[in-house]
């Protein structure tokens, strides 16, 4: 019998498909997979596949791949599968989480400090020639140690963030449909506010909830012109969390003042006249770009992957 097929739709950082040796044939496509149909090609023979998140398995993929019995997600996000499909089919799906948090956390407040203390404009006017010596106007910011950050979604990620915050002085504020138990909430020094009231009364709102079809949107025009004055909104989940055509127009008004993105919604497209803006902070999605962390994600991919196949349980498993 020929032994199982692993498709993996990119090439991963380290060495974790060694594990896979004499276990599994590896099959490793060298571009993403955009769409459906290209997935659905190359998951046609699989047994396992071990997917990124920018890769759409939708229910025709699904429906399209007969032998396929566990979707390894390399991401924490399984938004792009349709989990329902997988679940009514019985293939199970699989994520990398806990590993990724603190370097997500590091991004996030990469861009609360990068657009807070105006980092990249700074950063821009220097090469550009245009420093012409310290002044005590030159491109004034906020100062973060007494302000208030506003956590949308205290899972591991929000968490992680969380607790970075009493070292720059800042103080927290959460939302999410569940409050956290009292032990936590004193763990965190963080206070629980409904979404409307953490928006209202936060500095910087930093956005670490899933992306789902309640989430979808969930900063609209009209919560975005519910933010304070000045505030800074930071997003390090996933792009579609915001109306990204409406964040450019509120922007243009300095309503956000500034915002910081790590995730678009319609990655890697960006939103028209999003890159015009100087107050923001752009980033290519790098929020789990930590050596060490892709490389453990890695791992946990494959070895989830072969642990389906071969009849174990995942360490892992979504839903
Ligand atoms: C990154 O965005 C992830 O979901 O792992
Ligand atoms: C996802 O956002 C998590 O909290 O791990």
């Amino acid at each position: 019998m020929k032994p199982p097929l692993v498709v993996v739709t990119s090439p991963l950082p380290g060495d974790a498909l060694e594990m896979a040796e004499g276990r599994a044939r590896i099959k490793v496509y060298r571009s993403p997979s955009r769409d459906e149909a290209t997935l659905t090609r190359r998951l046609r023979r699989a047994d396992g596949a071990i997917t990124l998140l920018s890769d759409p398995v939708g229910g025709s993929v699904i429906k399209g791949s007969p032998r396929l019995r566990v979707i390894s997600n390399y991401a924490v996000g399984t938004d792009n599968i349709d989990l329902e499909s997988a679940r009514k089919r019985g293939v199970v799906v699989t994520n990398t989480p806990d590993v990724l948090s603190e370097a997500t956390a590091d991004i996030a407040w990469t861009l609360i400090l990068g657009t807070a203390r105006r980092a990249i404009e700074g950063d821009r006017m220097v090469r550009r020639g245009r420093f012409k010596g310290w002044n005590p106007n030159l491109l004034l910011g906020m100062d973060i140690a007494g302000k208030t950050l506003g956590i949308v979604g205290m899972g591991r990620i929000g968490r992680a963030t969380a607790r970075r915050a009493p070292v720059f002085g800042m103080k927290v504020v959460y939302s999410q449909r569940k409050r956290l138990p009292a032990s936590s909430e004193a763990a965190l020094s963080a206070r629980f506010l409904p979404l409307d009231e953490l928006v209202k009364r936060a500095d910087v709102v930093s956005l670490h909830c899933p992306l789902t079809p309640q989430t979808k949107h969930l900063f609209n025009r009209n919560r975005l012109k519910l933010m304070k004055d000045g505030a800074i909104l930071v997003n390090t989940g996933r792009g579609a969390l915001i109306d990204e055509g409406a964040l450019v127009e509120a922007l243009r008004f300095g309503k956000p003042a500034a915002a910081g993105l790590d995730v678009y919604e319609r990655e890697p497209l960006l939103a028209d006249g999003l890159t015009a803006l100087s107050n923001v902070m752009l980033l290519p999605h790098l929020g789990s770009a930590g050596r060490e962390t892709r490389e453990e994600m890695a791992r946990m991919a494959v070895s989830d992957c072969l642990a389906v196949i071969e009849g174990r349980a995942p360490e892992h498993p979504v839903g």
